[in-house]
């Protein structure tokens, strides 16, 4: 039987279900929730480092129309998900599809030898559940939308009975708990209303995309995501890549790096995403942990206007409690600090509000460093249009 994410009944409404992410932004929504609602005339929104689409899919619920961007194409698959699927053109259209793919037959394929073979990110009972959902999916053309849904659906599912201590780094030597269940699909959280998704560089689509807010929340640390979450993007793209070393990340996790997860590379990777954004509010998050110390992330966010400060004392992701663990799994030391403090920072720019009367699109400007990014893309879009 299909379910929904909240409930556990049949489908309904609820919220977007908890995978595991790094980063999330689960626990600060709240807040970051309440500081919008508090800002004047902000209708759209960037989400420029989208991840889960939590806080995207929370803004657009509060009736924003919000563009969510990621660089990782699984992001961004969350993003069609839960920001720019209607639900009322999908809901019924992707549950038939759901339930159709869940009653499915396992059938072990390049999934389950690589992830439950050679190493062990699903127990194989549900490696072939997950070959054969996804050859399926590969297999009947679906509109994007429509195909996006059902691979968060499948994502969702296998994060659910994973053997994983929360990135897809290390697999546990003794299989899970959860991992003994089975994989099963449900129906993702989607909203009425249109949204944006893209898988975008973070540069470019801040030159590409207007809005009234823009919230950033880039990663903190040499972490990269794609190797965090390789098994999702393998999954998302389908291109059964050739992988390496005990986790089996996809060979191009090498090349794919991000600056933002360079920290001699952070300082300038911030600076140009934040010149380069045409929005009234910034809202950015960042924790005391990350490569710049908060007073230069204020000092680069005050070059586009004054700069109000909030602190959050947080509890440190589940994994920093659960320990360390070797690339095999195994337990190598204790954990460390268990609080750190993040922060929201609120920039007022000088920017114009966009008038609601003007064209969509408008020529593009010349760009400093960075512009080769840009290439093909000489136009920015207002949002919501
Ligand atoms: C801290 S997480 C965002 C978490 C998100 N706010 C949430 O609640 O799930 C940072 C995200 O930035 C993305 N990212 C990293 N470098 C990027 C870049 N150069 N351009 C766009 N996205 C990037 C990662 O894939 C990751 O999902």
């Amino acid at each position: 039987m299909l379910v929904s994410a909240r409930h556990g009944s049949l489908l309904g409404s609820g919220w977007i279900p908890v995978i595991k992410y790094l980063g999330s932004k689960r626990v600060l929504l709240p807040r970051i929730l309440e500081l919008v609602e508090g800002l004047e005339g902000v209708r759209t929104v960037l989400d420029l480092f989208s991840g889960t689409a939590r806080v995207a899919h929370a803004l657009k619920r509060r009736g924003h129309w919000v563009q969510a961007n990621d660089h990782n194409a699984y992001a961004a698959t969350l993003a069609s998900c839960y920001v720019k699927a209607d639900r009322r053109r999908w809901q019924s259209k992707a549950e038939r599809l759901l339930a159709e793919l869940d009653a499915l037959k396992g059938r072990a394929g390049w999934f389950t030898e690589t992830f439950c073979v050679r190493s062990r990110y699903l127990q194989p009972a549900n490696g072939a559940r997950v070959d054969a959902i996804r050859e399926r999916i590969a297999g009947l053309g679906l509109e994007p939308s429509l195909e996006a849904i059902a691979l968060t659906s499948l994502m969702e599912a296998a994060d659910r009975v994973d053997s994983t201590t929360g990135v897809q780094m290390a697999y546990l030597k003794g299989w899970s708990a959860r991992s003994h269940q089975r994989l099963q699909l449900r129906m993702p959280e989607l909203l009425d209303g249109p949204g944006g998704a893209s898988c975008l560089d973070a540069a470019e689509a801040a030159h590409r995309f207007e809005a009234d807010l823009a919230y950033l929340d880039p990663p903190y640390n040499q972490h990269s995501y794609l190797g965090n979450y390789h098994v999702w993007e393998s999954l998302v793209r389908w291109d059964k890549p050739e992988v390496y070393g005990v986790a089996m990340k996809r060979t191009d996790v090498r090349e794919r790096g991000s600056r933002f997860n360079r920290k001699g590379a952070f300082d300038e990777a911030l600076r140009t995403v934040v010149e380069r954004l045409r929005a009234r509010w910034l809202l950015a998050s960042f924790s005391n942990e990350g490569f710049l110390p908060p007073a230069e992330v204020a000092a680069i966010l005050a070059t586009r206007g004054p700069v109000t400060r909030i602190v959050i004392p947080y509890r440190r992701y589940v994994g920093a409690r659960i320990g360390i663990y070797n690339p095999r799994g195994e337990k190598v030391g204790t954990p460390g600090r268990l609080h750190n403090h993040e922060m929201l920072f609120l920039v007022r720019t000088g920017d114009a509000l966009p008038s609601r009367r003007r064209a969509v699109r408008r020529p593009g400007r010349t760009v400093g460093s960075g512009a080769s990014a840009l290439a093909g893309h000489p136009r920015r879009q207002r949002l919501g249009r």
